[in-house]
């Protein structure tokens, strides 16, 4: 079986204290931290860009997970590689070229992950799975914390998991937004491992709402 992983996402942090949010996302045991770069153009808002992941870096030893939610990501890889990402995630709706964005992720020592928007269907990212590490299936449309989970997308990741079986390939299956201590186990019967939660985790003690969620993936 597939270890479990839970990701705060940093979009429902306190962004004027970056160094103390890893802190506490560190001690309460989460494996990886989100980061979710945004450019106001694939998505309507602006979060933060490399030179924030840069400052972050030397905080903090946690999986770093940057979901870049931008137009042509294939432009901004070696910048994100350099400021000290571990795991670069792009969507297959922002370039015609994610084959080779891929490749480019994995290029610069990064592990490439795919998103996928609730809209879009698994045959859209099938020719690329043996390039990745990674699978990202949005719960939510991209863009904003705090929306509700759309159940709809678990029919994609048992798919996901047939088509991960069937090549026999390896790569770990993503879900990010509307995670809480009820949807997150949705996601993990459907075949999801890594579990991305921003409102949920923050909205009260991190440390207790990330045991929370733990509680309710039964591993
Ligand atoms: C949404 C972002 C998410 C967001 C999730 O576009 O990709 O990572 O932080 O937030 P919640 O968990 O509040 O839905
Ligand atoms: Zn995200």
């Amino acid at each position: 079986m597939r270890l479990s992983k839970i990701a705060p996402s940093i979009l429902s942090a306190d962004y004027a204290n970056f160094e103390s949010e890893l802190k506490t996302i560190e001690a309460s045991g989460a494996e990886y931290v989100h980061i979710d770069i945004m450019d106001g153009h694939f998505v309507p808002n602006i979060s933060f860009g490399a030179g924030v992941v840069g400052a972050m870096r030397p905080h903090s030893k946690l999986v770093f997970d940057c979901h870049l939610m931008v137009s042509n990501p294939e432009q901004h890889i070696e910048e994100f590689a350099r400021a000290g990402a571990d795991i670069i995630s792009i969507h297959v709706e922002a370039t015609p070229h994610i084959h080779g964005a891929l490749q480019k992720i994995r290029q610069a020592g990064v592990k490439p992950c795919v998103v996928l928007n609730p809209g879009t269907p698994i045959a859209a990212i099938e020719h690329v799975l043996h390039l990745v590490d990674q699978v990202l299936v949005m719960t939510v449309n991209p863009g904003f914390g705090g929306q509700a989970f759309l159940s709809e997308t678990m029919v994609k990741i048992r798919q996901l998991v047939t088509l991960r079986e069937e090549k026999g390939l390896d790569f770990d299956i993503e879900v990010d937004g509307g995670i809480d201590n009820h949807t997150i186990t949705a996601a993990k019967e459907a075949g999801a491992n890594v579990f991305v939660a921003g409102s949920y985790v923050f909205k009260g003690d991190v440390a207790q709402q990330v045991v929370t969620l733990r509680e309710a993936l039964h591993d």
